[in-house]
C-alpha cells in the first residue's frame, strides 16, 4: 500500500469531514498552513501532548496549536481559570481586573516591556507594532528581513518566501510596500544602508530568525543591530509570537541577553485562546495614551480598537499560562527534549537514507529536505509536495506536526521522543520505498 492509499484507508471520517468542509468554507481549511494533500485530519479531542483524531487515532503532537500551547492541551490550571470565567463574565466591553493582573505578568517577565496593551492576534500585535513606531518617530518606512513572517497584514506580505520581492498574497497595493524595505537576514551592511537612506522608523524581525528560526540569526548580529538602531533613532522591534515565553521565561531576549525598544507577542501569552500584546518601552506606548488633551489625543495619538481586546476568557487563560511559564524548569525540560529529538531525527534519517537535515534551537525542530538554509535564508521554494507526503505518513504513523516545523512543549515525555522518532523511520523509510527522494 502506498503512504497516500494507507492514509485514506486510516481516515475516512476526517474525507468526509473535508469533501463537507469545501462545500462551506473556501478551499475547506481556515489557514493557509492547514492545506494538507490529499485532505488533513478532524482533531476530535486532546490532552496533554497528544491528541485524537475524528477516526479514533492517537497522535503525539508537535502542532501544539501553532506553538500555542506550550503548557499542554487542557493543561488542569488553564482549564480551571477558563471554566471559573466562563460562568462570571466573557466579555464587558469595559475594563476588568484580570487584564491588569495579566499586563503585569508580561511586564513582569519579558525584559521590554514597561507597558502592554493587549490585541487578538500576533498579525495585530504586528501591525500596531508599526504604527506605533511610525507615530512615535515621525517616519515612514519599515525594515524587515527577507524569510521573516509577521502575519498576514499587507506591510509584512513581501520578503516572507521566495521570491522575496514579490508578496505572499494577491491583493495588496503596491503603494503599501514602497513603506517597506526588505533586507536579507543576518547582513548588518544592508540595515546600514537602508538606515542611511533615511526615514527609517523601525526595523521588526523574528529574533532567533526568520519563520521560527528557519534562518537561524548568527551569533552578534542581534547585538550589532541593537547598536545600529540606537545610533539611527530607529525603533528595534522583536517580534516574539513564537519565542516569547518559549526561548527562556523571558522570551528570546532574555535567551539572547538584547533588549529591543517593542515586542509583539501571541500564542502562549493568550494561553491558548485568541489573542497578542504589544509591550514595550514606557515612552513609546505611551503613544497609545489619552491625555485630556484634544490636540494630541485626536492628531498625534495611535488609535487602536478592537471589540475582544483584553477579553476576560483569554486573559483568565493567559494568566494562568504565563504563571506556569515564569518557572524556567519548563523551558529547559522542553529544550532538553529538542535537543534529544532533533539528534534522534537525523540518526533516523540517515538509517532510513533520507536526505536532508532536521536543525534548530530551544523547543523547535525544523526538516528540510534541502538541508540547512545559508545565511540569507532559501533560495527557492519549498519543495511542498515531498513535506505534504511526509505530514500523510507522519499521520499514518501516530505524529502530528506542521508540514516543516515541530513545537515541543513542557509537557512532552521522553517516551513521546522515543516514539516520534519511531514514526519519523517509518515515515522516511515510506517515503524512500516510493523513490519520492531519487534526484533530490
Ligand atoms: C513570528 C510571527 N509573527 C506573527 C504571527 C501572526 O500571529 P497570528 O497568527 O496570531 O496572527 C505569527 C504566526 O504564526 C508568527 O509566527
Amino acid at each position: 500500500m502506498t503512504i497516500l492509499e494507507d492514509y485514506r484507508a486510516k481516515h475516512p471520517k476526517s474525507a468526509a469531514l473535508a469533501e463537507r468542509a469545501r462545500q462551506a468554507i473556501p478551499g475547506g481549511i481556515t489557514h493557509d498552513i492547514r492545506y494538507l494533500l490529499p485532505f488533513g485530519t478532524y482533531v476530535a479531542r486532546s490532552l496533554g501532548s497528544h491528541k485524537w483524531d475524528v477516526d479514533g487515532h492517537e497522535y503525539v503532537d508537535y502542532w501544539m496549536g501553532h506553538g500555542a500551547l506550550f503548557v499542554g492541551h487542557c493543561h488542569p490550571a488553564v482549564v480551571r481559570a477558563v471554566q471559573e470565567q466562563v460562568a462570571r463574565v466573557t466579555h464587558v466591553g469595559g475594563s476588568h481586573e484580570l487584564e491588569i493582573r495579566w499586563a503585569e505578568l508580561v511586564n513582569g517577565l519579558v525584559p521590554s516591556a514597561e507597558l502592554t496593551r493587549f490585541t487578538m492576534s500576533g498579525t495585530e500585535a504586528t501591525h500596531l507594532a508599526m504604527r506605533v513606531a511610525r507615530a512615535y518617530t515621525g517616519r515612514s518606512k519599515v525594515v524587515k528581513l527577507s524569510g521573516h513572517f509577521h502575519g498576514w497584514h499587507d506591510a509584512v506580505t513581501v520578503g516572507v518566501n521566495p521570491p522575496y520581492d514579490m508578496p505572499i498574497s494577491a491583493g495588496v497595493p503596491a503603494g503599501t510596500l514602497e513603506h517597506v524595505v526588505v533586507c536579507p537576514p543576518n547582513d548588518i551592511k544592508a540595515v546600514e544602508l537602508a538606515f542611511d537612506a533615511g526615514d527609517v522608523a523601525a526595523i521588526i524581525l523574528e529574533p532567533a530568525g526568520g519563520q521560527s528560526g528557519t534562518t537561524p540569526t548568527i551569533p552578534g548580529y542581534l547585538h550589532e543591530l541593537r547598536a545600529l538602531t540606537r545610533k539611527h533613532g530607529v525603533v528595534l522591534i522583536f517580534d516574539e509570537v513564537i519565542t516569547g515565553f518559549r526561548y527562556a521565561p523571558g522570551g528570546a531576549q532574555q535567551y539572547f541577553d538584547v533588549t529591543p525598544d517593542l515586542t509583539t507577542l501571541a500564542k502562549i501569552v493568550a494561553g491558548g485562546l485568541p489573542g497578542g500584546a504589544l509591550t514595550g518601552q514606557a515612552a513609546i506606548m505611551s503613544m497609545l495614551a489619552h491625555r485630556d488633551d484634544a490636540e494630541w489625543d485626536r492628531t498625534r495619538r495611535v488609535a487602536h480598537a478592537g471589540t475582544f481586546n483584553a477579553n476576560p476568557m483569554s486573559a483568565a487563560a493567559g494568566i494562568a499560562t504565563l504563571e506556569l511559564v515564569s518557572d524556567p524548569s519548563r523551558q529547559a525540560h522542553a529544550g532538553k527534549l529538542g535537543d534529544a529529538l532533533r539528534q534522534g531525527l537525523n540518526d533516523a534519517r540517515r538509517r532510513a537514507s533520507a536526505p536532508g537535515e532536521i536543525y534548530g534551537e530551544a523547543s523547535i525542530y525544523h526538516v528540510s529536505f534541502d538541508g540547512r538554509p545559508g545565511l540569507a535564508g532559501p533560495d527557492r521554494p519549498k519543495k511542498g509536495a515531498l513535506y505534504h507526503l511526509l505530514r500523510c505518513a507522519l499521520l499514518n504513523n501516530g505524529v502530528d506536526c506542521s508540514p516543516n516545523h515541530g513545537w515541543i512543549s513542557a509537557v512532552h515525555t521522553d517516551e513521546d521522543i522515543e516514539r516520534t522518532i519511531d514514526s519519523y523511520e517509518r515515515a522516511f523509510r515510506a517515503m524512500a520505498a516510493e523513490r519520492v527522494f531519487d534526484g533530490t
